[in-house]
């Protein structure tokens, strides 16, 4: 058993990928994840899973790691349900939650914008170039510089998980390029397929972040270091200016109306 808690979880699903449908029933993505570098210890740790149920569900894994039948009458909507857990966020990090909610405001009207770009790409043109300005400068610019620059120096212990979400803004910035192509290109299809890309990604990158991230950087963070990071957070809003998040909020409102 302890081997395999020190090793990559990829590797780990590689061997018994019935680990993988174990963590997946326990609403822990690691079969879906790009990077998979993560350690199975660091996993169980990082996903704060109750103590009980954490328990219970070391005991499937620990099963089939012996080549025994882990298989219960169960089902991942019962353990769901058993998961589920209410989240209260610190006021600095709630403030980063807030964020996501704008950016899925937007993702929302993506499939819509996709159907108006294949059926009239010159009549959305503007629209979608207005789109990609909020991903830079809201999404990009604004809220995954305050994550990069500010929230994620207070990560303690397992840089993996970080290298995860620095490599999905990375993905993030080469859909919005191949969304800038497209259009220069005045294809259609590859401007909707870019922006379809980039819902899914940041639609499971701020799942992510709402549910395991910031819960877990929150977990190991002094109330001094909450504190700082408030005044941090605050300092980048005065930065970027008062009217900054109305703005944006304008525009996603304005774009909610015309759908
Ligand atoms: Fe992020
Ligand atoms: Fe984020």
């Amino acid at each position: 058993m302890e081997r395999y808690l020190n090793m990559a979880i990829k590797s780990v699903i590689t061997e018994f990928p019935k680990i993988g449908t174990i963590l997946n029933d326990y609403e822990i993505g690691c079969v879906t994840c790009s990077v998979g570098t993560c350690l199975l210890k660091d996993i169980i740790e990082i996903h704060n899973v109750p103590k009980h149920i954490e328990a219970e569900m070391m005991k499937k894994i620990e099963a089939v790691l012996n080549g025994e039948d882990a298989s219960t009458t169960e089902t991942k909507e019962d353990i769901g349900m058993q998961v589920q857990r209410e989240i209260v966020y610190s006021e600095p990090i709630q403030k980063l939650v807030d964020e996501h909610t704008l950016i899925k405001r937007l993702l929302a009207l993506v499939p819509d914008l996709c159907d108006r770009v294949n059926a009239d790409l010159e009549g959305n043109r503007e629209v979608v170039l207005q789109s990609v300005e909020f991903i830079k400068q809201f999404a990009d610019k604004f809220h995954h510089a305050k994550e990069e620059d500010i929230l994620f120096a207070y990560a303690k212990g397992n840089i993996d998980i970080i290298n995860v979400m620095l490599e999905d803004h990375k993905k993030g910035r080469y859909y919005v390029k191949s969304v800038l192509l497209g259009l220069e290109t005045g294809d259609a299809a590859y401007v909707s397929y870019s922006l379809k890309h980039y819902r899914e990604l940041l639609t499971e990158h701020i799942k992510k972040e709402d549910e395991i991230l910031y819960p877990w950087i929150e977990k190991g963070m002094t109330p001094e270091q909450i504190a700082d990071l408030e005044v941090k957070f605050d300092e980048t809003d005065l930065e970027f200016g008062s009217g900054f998040y109305d703005k944006w909020e304008g525009f996603v409102s304005g774009l909610e109306k015309k759908a």
